[in-house]
């Protein structure tokens, strides 16, 4: 059987860097304690690896308040996000989302809207992919309490103006939350300059950690409650939760080997530099792109490789279902993929996918040009089969 070529890094990034997978040896292997629980060294030390993971999120998000308890770790994007949403929603209130929305907004959004608490609009996109910011302040009523936008599409990879959005927000009173999951660690994000109050990240993808971490970044002056009581390890006596920050977002012990192995992560990219890590899968994935448009059965969906646009690519071919499309590119070309809706069921309704969905292929920073003929020239052959 021939190498497997894995085109599904906006699932998840993989390979990681062996430098991740050794650090969290490392970690396990020499102090792998439960941090700030305890004075003896090896529990300082598991607390330094936090806090330091906690400061260089801090900065690699360029939270205005520099205050690295303000990262708060959770197991993933989905769970930063629940956080976010209803620890700033109260009862009555109004969100405004995209049509791009992934599920981790979506549910929570719908889930509340059912129980009764909020009520929400989700503005659409255009037909290259893109929210227009003017419809963001145009949904924005005297109730919404927040603005929740998916940074970068895991669909369509296009790249939504944070900053356009963000100063709406600012300008109307509006907490303005942005789900990172697939632009962290692709795209240098600023929270101070784009006016972002909330940022939900995960640690899997583009920061090149391991699966369980991610979890919320919160601005200054934003009101937002626990939403998870427990054990913080300080203040036992406290009868209620904490509700000071990182406690305001954590609960119990952390995931201290998965943390030790973002951290490493995080230095990583910041080592080879987003920007040359960028310009590699962007130029991959434009020659993906060149190649799957000129096979005449293959349909592109908002495809690009510009500054706007992420290194994921949906298509479809003529006469295949998308499921059949990935089970193909699995079984007989060993070309991992994507199929389906990508828990993204709006996304599809807003490019005429629904219900089928399409197939995703989604560049990483080990992937080569020889992945990317690989793949064209498999997509050539299915479009011929039918
Ligand atoms: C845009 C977007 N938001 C949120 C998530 C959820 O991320 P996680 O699986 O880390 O919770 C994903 C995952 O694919 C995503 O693509």
């Amino acid at each position: 059987m021939s190498e497997l070529i894995y085109l599904d890094n906006a699932a998840t990034a993989f390979p990681k860097p062996p430098v991740v997978i050794d650090a969290m040896a490392e970690f396990y292997r020499d102090y792998g304690v439960n941090p700030g629980r305890a004075g003896y060294d090896l529990a300082v030390e598991a607390g330094l690896m936090l806090d330091g993971a906690r400061s260089l999120l801090d900065r690699f998000f360029n939270n205005p308040a520099r205050d690295r308890d303000r990262v708060c770790f959770a197991l993933n994007a989905s769970a930063g996000l629940n956080m976010i949403i209803q620890g700033v929603c109260n009862p009555g209130d109004h969100v405004v989302a995209t049509m791009l929305e992934h599920n981790s907004v979506l549910r929570p959004l719908y889930e509340m809207e059912q129980a009764g608490i909020i009520t929400h609009d989700l503005v659409p996109f255009d037909g290259d992919g893109y929210v227009d910011p003017d419809d963001i302040a145009r949904a924005i009523k005297p109730n919404t309490r927040l603005v929740v936008v998916n940074h970068g599409s895991n669909v369509i990879g296009t790249v939504q103006d944070a900053a356009a959005i963000g100063r709406i927000c600012r300008e109307k009173g509006v907490l303005f939350a942005l789900d990172t999951a697939q632009t962290a660690g692709m795209i240098p994000i600023d929270m101070a300059a784009w006016n972002v109050d909330l940022l939900a990240f995960t640690g899997h993808k583009s920061l090149m950690g391991p699966t369980g971490t991610g979890g919320m970044v919160v601005g200054p002056d934003v009101p937002i409650r626990p939403t998870r009581w427990g054990g913080t390890g300080v203040k036992s006596a406290v009868r209620t939760h904490l509700h000071y920050f990182p406690y305001i977002g954590e609960v119990g012990t952390a995931n201290t080997i998965g943390i030790a192995g973002l951290k490493r992560g995080v230095e990583w990219i910041l080592e080879r530099g987003l920007d040359t890590i960028r310009r590699h899968e962007m130029a991959l994935a434009e020659r993906l792109i060149a190649g799957l448009r000129d096979i005449p059965k293959v349909t592109l969906y908002c495809a690009g490789a510009g500054e706007r646009h992420l290194p994921v690519v949906s298509a479809n071919v003529e006469g295949w279902e998308s499921t059949q499309t990935g089970e193909l590119l699995d079984v007989e070309y060993d070309i991992a993929t994507r199929i389906g809706l990508h828990c993204a069921p709006m996304a599809h309704v807003g490019i005429g996918t629904t219900p089928k969905g399409t197939v995703r292929f989604s560049v990483g920073p080990f992937n080569t040009e020889a992945h990317i003929e690989a793949a064209i020239v498999a997509m050539r052959d299915i479009a011929s089969l039918r």
